[in-house]
């Protein structure tokens, strides 16, 4: 595919990047990347598995501290009580493979004990770079099965269920889920999600959002046109009323604005995390 089609596919409008050479494959595999949640039959080999995560776990790392951990969630009834949760996700507990990437603080710590250097590891530091380094490894564990053919789903609303999780997968102190991950064969094509142009994204030189509403504006008539909200879609009409046209600002605002992770917040707090020094 053409550099032209594909960023009209990613982006909805024509970037007009003088990039002249033939896209790479990779680059042009990344453009048109797409989670899925719905998924065949067909297993997915735990030797695949395997592999996928040794290439996942080649992504790069704060201090080579190395603060990620992944739990491949096999037990059956594990699943399931996680799953049960979350009922509006179906995909949570029926897709072929689970995993959890999760930032793991405690490993250091425990190193540190170690070599009888030993420091809490529990700052706001320490939990972005181990909420890095596994964000980082599960973004990679996504983009190798993607060029194998799998499709992927991340998972983060387990984290608005700690105690289960934290019981089901034995998590001590200092280590949390970034997110949980479906994996499998994809049931049918999906669809790519039109991100946000690059001129809202990237800024040179120095940070200027002042064309933001007007861009916004723009981005949500052309996600629209590709695909339109159905009014019994849009998003808590109780609190928020119907909207007239619904894009896709409106959602996220509207999304934004019910408080989500405050349970999460709790959680770290009490398992590790103080945030302070
Ligand atoms: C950290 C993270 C957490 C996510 N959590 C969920 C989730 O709990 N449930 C879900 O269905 N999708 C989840 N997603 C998928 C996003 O909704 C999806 O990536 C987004 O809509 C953009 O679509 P695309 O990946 O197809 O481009 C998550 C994605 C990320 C990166």
């Amino acid at each position: 595919m053409d550099l032209k089609s594909l960023l009209m596919d990613r982006f909805g409008r024509d970037l007009k990047l003088a990039y002249s050479e033939p896209v790479p494959p990779l680059i042009g595999q990344i453009l048109q990347r797409r989670t899925h949640r719905r998924y065949a039959a067909r297993p997915v080999a735990d030797d695949l598995i395997d592999l996928l995560i040794a290439a996942a776990l080649s992504a790069s790392a704060k201090s080579d501290f190395q603060q990620a951990s992944i739990i491949k969630l096999m037990d059956p009834a594990k699943r399931k009580a996680i799953a049960a949760h979350f009922p509006s996700m179906p995909w949570i507990g029926t897709s072929p493979a689970f995993l959890v990437f999760c930032g793991d603080a405690r490993r250091l710590e425990r190193i540190g004990t170690m070599r009888i250097h030993p420091r809490r590891n529990g700052d706001l530091e320490a939990f972005l770079n181990a909420t890095v380094d596994a964000a980082l490894v599960m973004q990679t564990f996504i983009l190798a099965a993607e060029e194998v053919g799998l499709g992927c789903c991340p998972i983060s609303v387990i984290r608005n269920e700690m105690t289960t999780v934290a019981r089901e997968l034995s998590l001590p102190d200092g280590v949390f889920p970034v997110a949980g991950l479906c994996v499998g064969y994809p049931a049918a094509a999906g669809y790519i999600s039109m991100r946000l142009p690059p001129v809202v994204t990237v800024h040179t030189d120095v940070y200027d959002d002042s064309n933001l509403e007007g861009e916004i504006d723009a981005y949500d008539r052309r996600r629209a046109a590709r695909h339109v909200t159905p009014r019994e879609a849009q998003r808590n009409p109780d609190k928020f009323g119907y909207a007239d046209f619904y894009g896709w600002s409106e959602d996220k605002a509207r999304q934004a604005a019910e408080p989500e992770g405050a349970s999460f917040a709790a959680f770290v707090r009490a398992h590790g995390f103080c945030f302070e020094e």
